[in-house]
C-alpha cells in the first residue's frame, strides 16, 4: 500500500508552526515530505528549508494529497479553500482537515460540500497561541466521521498537539466548542488590559500587577498580561500580530451572533468587540494584535494608544 500523502494549506501565525511540526513528524517517520501551499508562497520557506515541497495552488496540494490540513483566517477564506479543493478533480476518498476558526453553520455547509463531493471533513479548530503551536502544544477540538478522525490520529496529539478533545461526528459541536473557548479568551484579555491600565494609573504599575497575575492565575494569564507589557498589542513596524485584531473581531462577531440566536447574550464579549473596534479605528496603518484592547482602554482614561514601551521600541519618543 502506498504511503499516505499529506498536505498543507495556510502559511499564517498558526500554520507556519503547526505545519513544522507535522515535516518534523513525517521527517523522523520516514513519511513522504509535506505538500504545501500558501496564498503568499514565500511564508513557506521555514518549511521548505525542513524539508517539505512547495505547491502552486490548493488544487495542486489536494491533487497530490490523501489527507489535507488547512488552517487559514475566516470563513471567506475556509470557503475559497474548500471550493478550489473541490474543484481539483477526484477527491474520492480522501480526508480535509480544516483548523481555522470559523461559525458552527460554515463547518456544517463545508462538511456537506465535502462529503458530496466524495471526501470526508474533518472540524479541528484549535485553542493555544502562535507560540503554542511552534511548541507542538495545542488542543485540537476534533468532529466528524469516525473513519476521517481515526485516519489523522498520527498527526495530532504529540506531533502538533498535547491533546485532542473528541466532540464526536456533528461539526457544527467543534466550532462551538472553538467560540465558548474564544469567549474566556478575549474576556480574560478584556479584564487584563482593564487592569492594567487601572494599575498605571493608580500608581501601582505594570511589573507588580504581572508578578500577582502569574503568581495567582498561573502562566497562560500571566501570557497575556505579557502582550500588554512587551507592548506586544502594537507589533512592532514591520512584524506581525501573534493573534491579529480583525481574527478577534471575527471571533467575537460569531459568539455573539450564536448567543443571539440561542436566546442569550455575552455581555464582556460585546465590551471587548468595541474595544476592538476602537484600537483598529484608531490605528489602522499597522497590524494590531487582539490585545491592542489595552490602547482603547488607555485612551478612555487619557493616556496615549502607545505605552511607553512601544514608543521606545519604535522610536517615537516617550509620553509625556
Ligand atoms: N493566532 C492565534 O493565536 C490563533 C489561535 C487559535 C486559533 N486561531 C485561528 O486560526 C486561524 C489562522 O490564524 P492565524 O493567526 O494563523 O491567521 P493569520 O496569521 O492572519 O494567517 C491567515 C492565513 O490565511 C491565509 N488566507 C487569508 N485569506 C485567504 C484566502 N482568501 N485564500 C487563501 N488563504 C487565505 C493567509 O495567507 P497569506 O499568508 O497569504 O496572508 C494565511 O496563511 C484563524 O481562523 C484564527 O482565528 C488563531
Amino acid at each position: 500500500m502506498a504511503a499516505t500523502q499529506v498536505g498543507w494549506i495556510g502559511l499564517g501565525s498558526m500554520g507556519i508552526g503547526m505545519s513544522k511540526n507535522l515535516q518534523k513528524h513525517l521527517s523522523s517517520t520516514s513519511a513522504p515530505p509535506l505538500i504545501y501551499t500558501n496564498r503568499t508562497i514565500s511564508r513557506g520557506d521555514p518549511l521548505k528549508a525542513i524539508g517539505a515541497v512547495a505547491a502552486e495552488s490548493v488544487g495542486e496540494v489536494a491533487k497530490k494529497s490523501d489527507i489535507i490540513f488547512s488552517c487559514v483566517s475566516d470563513d471567506a477564506a475556509l470557503r475559497h479553500v474548500a471550493d478550489e479543493i473541490v474543484a481539483s478533480g477526484n477527491i474520492n476518498g480522501k480526508v480535509y482537515v480544516d483548523c481555522s476558526t470559523v461559525h458552527p453553520d460554515t463547518s456544517v455547509a463545508i462538511s456537506k460540500q465535502i462529503s458530496e463531493s466524495g471526501a470526508e471533513f474533518v472540524a479541528a479548530p484549535v485553542f493555544g497561541a502562535s507560540a503554542v503551536a511552534e511548541a507542538g502544544k495545542l488542543i485540537f477540538v476534533t468532529a466528524g466521521p469516525s473513519t476521517a478522525t481515526s485516519r489523522i490520529v498520527p498527526y495530532l496529539n504529540g506531533v502538533m498537539g498535547r491533546s485532542v478533545i473528541d466532540m464526536g461526528t456533528e461539526v457544527s459541536k467543534s466550532s462551538l466548542l472553538k467560540i465558548a473557548g474564544n469567549v474566556c479568551v478575549i474576556s480574560f484579555m478584556e479584564v487584563i488590559c482593564e487592569a492594567h491600565v487601572f494599575a498605571e494609573k493608580t500608581g501601582l504599575g505594570p511589573a507588580i500587577l504581572e508578578k500577582m497575575l502569574g503568581d495567582m492565575f498561573g502562566p497562560i494569564i500571566e501570557s497575556y498580561s505579557k502582550r500588554v507589557t512587551t507592548g506586544a498589542y502594537v507589533p512592532e513596524p514591520g512584524g506581525k500580530a501573534g493573534f491579529d485584531v480583525q481574527l478577534a473581531i471575527k471571533d467575537i462577531k460569531h459568539a455573539l451572533n450564536s448567543a443571539t440566536a440561542a436566546g442569550t447574550s455575552l455581555e464582556v464579549s460585546e465590551i471587548a468587540l468595541k474595544h476592538l473596534q476602537k484600537a483598529k479605528s484608531l490605528v489602522s496603518d499597522r497590524p494590531l494584535d487582539s490585545s491592542s484592547i489595552y490602547g482603547a482602554i488607555r485612551t478612555e482614561a487619557d493616556l496615549d494608544f502607545f505605552s511607553d514601551v512601544c514608543k521606545k521600541r519604535d522610536g517615537m519618543g516617550s509620553e509625556t
